[in-house]
């Protein structure tokens, strides 16, 4: 039941199942790892389907743990302080309830932290093992089962759990843990509380096998392990969202380190699988061999020693699976940078850089792989058996790899470290200033150029930051040469600052590839590897800053399991009888008190103005604590009149938790500065090294920083104070680790050492706490939340308070009075098995509640499924039905009007018969009557017409004919265009004249028509054209040419010409003609241009030049006209000799429009005297006396005729004409 509880999802008793036969079904689903002991598919059952039932189970097991978690998350049995018992039956873990169907049997007297067991399991019957310890029981009570881990923990003479110790001593104390160390059993519990004791050897218990066995465990019922603390903290975290934190501690070489890599390996592989999940785990495991090679060492204690404190707080989403962490890291030591004592090793990676570098790196590095070349490595060759320093190169350089560093920042980090250890390498030699003062200069340049080659650095100003310092004096800068000593202390300050810095930037490094990206929702189990507590012979800085966290972890672990334990006692009116332990909260004033601790009294001294020395700062300690219990020194024990040469001077001795250890001032106040001169961290900041010159921000002479940095005392005090406020906020988890001998033997335990941790690790109290208290506390409202279905007064609801609740639940389950106290808010519950006994009830009540909860959900689910699938099939009949219907319908259709044409075929066919033989019926009777009618008529015809038949058929064929004629004539019509002459000729001979006469009307009326539609300008046009026609046609040559040109009786623009303003006033409105002419001259025959005006009255001759009129003639002057038969322009005017212009002969002209000029002459004097221009035409014009016969030669105009307006004379008129010439 403890996995149906914590992995709901992977088994899930099924109701089914137990109704068959009572066994559980038990499902896994994919990836939730291999079967647990017990999962195996039930017989009675057949293997369920693989993907309906696996969503049902789920959702069911969702709504189980939905109901469960009413009770549980942090209100679990385990929520209270240190009470992890988980129940279930042992033997049948993790089936639930026993496969064997026993009841389960309670073993209240049992003070063992197993799990209870049934009756009915095989060697698991109630009583069968007895208790071997002397642990108090309830008379009347019956034993737990006898099983390989309780009975590891009840084993008398080395009981799993100390809490069952008897007698309880010291003795007995230690030769449990010796006892237990030489079954090579080295985790044993105190409640808890796991102890280890490191074997110094690799013992076969950390295989998957283990892991699988200790995975999803019950704490109490497995041998104690530190699997069974790491899985219990995993557990609580997945599955009661509870933070965890793993605070492992003991002195240096006690398995600290070890041991937290053991727990975080064992997380990552009970975590789910997963490609992303897997890269987050590796990455996680992989930062250790890094942090390893660059802070971890070599010292006489311990082979592969911690030399910095590191938390880890990892980081899981809602399923528990990790999703990346953060890594803190406190106090790197430094110092070891720059010496070691004989027998002990720099940092790892200086041995792995030179063993395991290729010669490739080494030489891009500038560095031999010779570790005696190096200074700082103590110039001797230091291989460590059974330590591959090469491999673990190797190992580191995959390690980066995995966790995301790029190659370029691996090179960058291995070039800096590079540096560190060259610098240890450069040697200063002495030398004089001119003022005497000593000095000092770099003796071998060749290592100071290889730095500076290697980071990008000027050697001179390397050079210049070692052996010289810029002081400011008032507001100058002056640089004041370094004795060689000085010298030394500033290369060794560069190195140390150099590497912390590194060190530094390599632990963001990997935060910065494990960190969980902001705004996910986390659990968080922290693990905590701090250095351990260390008594050297000669403790310095280091120790006390180290033993000072150690004191903090002591108070924290003292507060959390003694002091509140005790106090909650009190606090809750529960009857207890205190138990004395060490609280060493004085001790932690002595050291962090912010006014009178010791840390503060070193910052003062460091900030103190004046001579400042580690005398000062003791002789203050030596004041300010001359009376306190834990502090000591030569000055205050000699105040005391004790002698104690043990304790030198320039020392003080703190009685810590876990002994007394004398530390040496010396070198604290530099170490608390740690102070590094402005040049070297300018020279540093001037690197082109990205890298390096990062380390060094405050380099920047832009931004120069006056303020001190914090000591090195407060920002450890600072950074310690952080981690407990941490600590606090988590649910513990304790390993203390034991270190059983000074030797690293393996399998050695040496009990005087053991017993002095024993001591200082406050284990006595702590079992004697453990024993004196109950084993389980909770608020009564979540207890009373968490198993309230166990009463039916109490579930579904208790309305009253909750102790009262907690009262009435309690009482009707009948547990032993004395097991149970009922604190102000918290109900204590004695033993594990009363709790054990709750919870297996609680998880029955719940398979019930359950399988209610299946059962209601299946009904559901089935009832939901029935009405989808009726819905389902009401929709599908309904959709069947219309489609068959609807196919019914069509048929039906079909079938109609296939019946449909059939009758209407047959209904036609019968009328087609029937019209065909009424047609044939109706074309006989029209025979008939035609005859008939035919007969008679020939009868009549016979009778009556025979007589005067031809005269009327001729009549009536010719008023056919004609009638036919004049249709088609009126069908046919020719064009109207009064030029067409055409015309259909006629049919018949007889209608010859009829179709002259037609044509005649037909062509008048086409004239008719067209003179209608004229405008009286075109109608005066076309009367001259004819006019000219009757005058010219046939007679004159020039009249053909005059056709195309229109008469248009202005030539000479007199209205638009200035000029011939005084001829427009000649002519006002009586204007006919007006042209330009040439006038035959009578003497010599020239012509001369003359502008002619022909007028309703007058023909005027005007000069053109002065447009004056030279010669105006009455048309009554005018007597006739001669003009050629050709197609010249010459007129000849004869005038009236009476006239005035008359007397001197004829006019000549030559008229360019001849035929227009004589015709609007003609009809001017036709309009104006009634009378019709004498016209001649003649072939020879003899001209007047006057006239020289040259102008005209003989023959020119002969065989011309003579016009008048009356007509033409022809051949008759050519006499006249000659007689008019003579
Ligand atoms: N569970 C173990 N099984 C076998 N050997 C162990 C175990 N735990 C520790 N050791 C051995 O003890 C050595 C020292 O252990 P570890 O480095 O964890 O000590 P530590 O407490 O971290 O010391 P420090 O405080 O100096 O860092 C290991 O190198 C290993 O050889
Ligand atoms: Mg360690």
């Amino acid at each position: 039941m403890t996995v149906f509880l914590m992995r709901p999802f992977v088994l899930l008793p099924s109701a089914h199942c137990r109704a068959l036969c009572g066994q559980p079904r038990l499902r896994r689903l994919p990836g939730s790892g291999p079967a647990a002991a017990g999962s195996v598919p039930c017989p009675g059952f057949p293997e369920p389907r693989e993907e309906a039932p696996f969503v049902c189970s789920a959702t069911i097991a969702f709504l189980c743990l939905f109901l469960l978690r009413g009770g549980g998350g942090a209100a679990g049995p385990r929520a209270g302080l240190g009470a992890s018992a988980r129940g279930g039956c042992r033997c049948c873990v993790p089936q639930f309830p026993c496969p064997e169907g026993g009841p389960w049997a309670p073993a209240p007297s049992w003070a063992g932290r197993g799990r209870p067991q049934c009756g009915s399991c095989p060697g698991g019957s109630p009583g069968s093992a007895t208790p071997a310890t002397g642990v108090p029981q309830a008379a009347g009570t019956a034993q737990p089962p006898a099983m390989e881990a309780t009975a590891s923990l009840l084993d008398a003479a080395a009981v799993g759990d100390l809490v069952m110790l008897d007698p309880l001593s010291e003795e007995a104390l230690l030769r449990t843990l010796q006892e237990r160390f030489s079954r090579e059993e080295i985790y044993t519990y105190i409640g808890e509380v796991v102890i280890s004791v490191n074997p110094y050897k690799p013992l076969p218990i950390y295989t998957p096998e283990k892991v699988e066995e200790y995975h999803d465990c019950n704490f109490f019922a497995v041998k104690p392990h530190i699997y069974a603390i790491a899985d219990d903290a995993y557990c609580s975290l997945r599955d009661r969202d509870q933070d965890q934190c793993i605070l492992i501690t003991g002195e240096s070489g006690a398995g600290k380190t070890e041991a937290s890599k053991l727990v975080m390996s064992y997380v990552a592989a009970v975590s789910s699988k997963g490609e992303e999940v897997d890269k987050v785990k590796e990455q996680l495991l992989q930062s250790n061999p890094v942090l390893e090679a660059f802070g971890n060492a070599k010292t006489i204690r311990n082979d592969n020693s911690s030399r910095f404190g590191k938390y880890m707080d990892v980081e899981f989403d809602f399923k528990g699976d990790p999703l990346g962490g953060v890594i803190s890291n406190y106090l790197l030591e430094k110092s070891r940078i720059v010496h070691h004592v004989k027998g002990e090793r720099n940092f790892h990676i200086f041995y792995q850089l030179l063993a395991g570098g290729s010669a490739q790196l080494l030489q891009k590095l500038k560095l031999r792989p010779d570790c005696s070349h190096y200074g700082y490595l103590n110039r001797e060759k230091s291989v460590l058996p059974g330590m591959d320093d090469a491999a673990n190169f190797r190992a580191m350089q995959d390690a980066m790899a995995i966790i995301g560093f790029t190659p370029a920042e691996v090179t960058a980090l291995l070039e800096v470290t590079a540096v560190v250890l060259k610098l240890g390498n450069v040697e200063l030699s002495s030398c004089f200033q001119a003022s005497g003062m000593e000095a000092s200069s770099i003796a071998e340049p060749q290592e100071l150029q290889e730095i500076s080659q290697l980071v990008g650095l000027d050697p001179s100003t390397l050079e210049q930051a070692l052996c010289s310092r810029t002081v400011k004096v008032r507001d100058e800068s002056v640089l004041t040469a370094l004795s060689v000593s000085q010298g030394y202390y500033c290369r060794d300050a560069l190195a140390k600052n150099i590497y912390s810095r590194l060190f530094d930037w390599l632990v963001d490094r990997i935060n910065t590839s494990i960190r969980v990206k902001p705004g996910e929702q986390r659990k968080v189990m922290g693990v905590l590897d701090i250095y351990g507590f260390e008594i050297f012979q000669d403790n310095g800085f280091e120790q006390f800053i180290i033993n000072y966290c150690n004191e903090k972890l002591q108070q924290i672990f003292i507060l959390m399991t003694l002091k509140e334990e005790q106090e909650e006692y009190v606090r809750e009116g529960i009857q207890w009888t205190p138990v004395e332990f060490f609280d060493n909260s004085i001790i932690c004033d002595l050291i962090e008190n912010s006014k009178v601790g010791i840390l503060a009294m070193l910052d003062e001294e460091c900030l103190r103005p004046g001579t400042v020395n580690e005398d000062t700062f003791i002789t203050k300690l030596n004041q300010i604590f001359a009376s306190h219990k834990h502090y000591e020194s030569k000055e205050t024990l000699n105040a005391k009149h004790v002698t104690d040469i043990s304790l030198p001077l320039r020392c003080f001795r703190i009685h810590h938790y876990a002994g007394k250890v004398t530390y040496n001032v010396t070198g604290f106040i530099e170490k608390n500065n740690d102070l590094l001169f402005r040049d070297l961290s300018q020279a540093m900041w001037a690197a082109q090294h990205t890298l390096l010159r990062s380390l060094f921000p405050e380099g920047d002479p832009q931004r120069p920083s006056l303020k001190l940095p914090p000591t090195t005392g407060s920002q450890f005090k600072a950074s310690v104070a952080t981690l407990m406020k941490n600590l606090y906020t988590k649910n513990p988890n304790y390993i203390r680790c034991i270190k059983p001998n000074d030797t690293k033997t393996a399998m050695l335990f040496t009990p005087d050492l053991v017993l002095a941790q024993v001591r200082y690790l406050g284990l006595m109290e702590n079992v004697r706490v453990r024993r004196a208290g109950y084993a389980f506390r909770q608020l009564y409202q979540p207890f009373l939340k968490r198993y309230k279905m166990l009463s039916s007064r109490t579930w579904p609801h208790w309305m009253g308070n909750d102790r009262e609740g907690t009262e009435v639940l309690l009482a009707e389950l009948q547990f032993p009075p004395e097991e149970l106290a009922y604190g102000h808010t918290k109900i204590f519950i004695r033993s594990p098995q009363t709790l054990f006994d709750l919870e297996k009830r609680r998880q029955q009540r719940v398979a019930e509640l359950a399988t209610l909860i299946q059962a209601t959900f299946r009904g559901w689910r089935c009832r939901k499924q029935y009405q989808q699938m009726r819905k389902s099939q009401i929709l599908i009949s309904a959709w069947f039905r219309g489609h068959a219907q609807r196919n019914r319908y069509k048929q039906m259709k079909r079938s109609v009007l296939l019946l449909q044409a059939y009758a209407r075929g047959w209904k036609s066919r019968r009328l087609l018969r029937e019209l065909k033989v009424q047609r044939r019926r109706h074309l006989a009777a029209s025979t008939i009557s035609a005859y008939w009618k035919g007969y008679q008529t020939r009868r009549m015809y016979r009778r009556y017409f025979r007589s005067n038949a031809r005269m009327r058929l001729s009549n009536f064929i010719y008023r056919r004919m004609v009638q036919k004629y004049l249709i088609g004539l009126r069908n046919n019509l020719p064009p109207m265009a009064v030029l067409d002459r055409t015309w259909p000729p006629a049919p018949y001979k007889f209608l010859s004249d009829a179709n002259q006469e037609l044509k005649g009307i037909f062509y008048l009326w086409k004239c008719k028509k067209y003179r209608e539609q004229l405008s009286p300008q075109q109608r005066a046009v076309l009367q001259a054209k004819l006019c000219a026609s009757e005058l010219f046609k046939d007679k004159k040559a020039l009249y053909a040419h005059s056709l195309q040109q229109p008469f248009r009786g202005e030539y000479l623009g007199l209205t638009q010409n200035r000029k011939y303003q005084k001829l427009q006033a000649v002519a006002k409105d009586k204007l006919v003609m007006a042209e330009a002419v040439q006038k035959v001259n009578r003497a010599n025959g020239k012509k001369v241009p003359r502008l002619l005006l022909l007028t309703t009255e007058h023909l005027v001759l005007a000069d053109p030049k002065a447009a004056q009129p030279k010669l105006v003639l009455s048309l009554s002057d005018i007597r006739g006209a001669s003009v050629s038969r050709f197609s010249d322009g010459l007129l000849a005017l004869h005038l009236k000799e009476t006239s005035a212009a008359g007397g001197k002969g004829d006019l000549l002209l030559v008229s360019p429009h001849l035929i227009e000029l004589v015709t609007r002459l003609h009809q001017t004097l036709m309009d104006a005297t009634a009378q019709a221009l004498p016209l001649s035409i003649v072939d020879q014009y003899a001209g007047p006396r006057a006239w020289p016969t040259w102008a005209f030669p003989e023959g020119a105009w002969a065989g011309g005729g003579v016009a008048t307006a009356q007509g033409v004379s022809g051949r008759a008129g050519w006499n006249r004409a000659a007689h008019w010439a003579g």
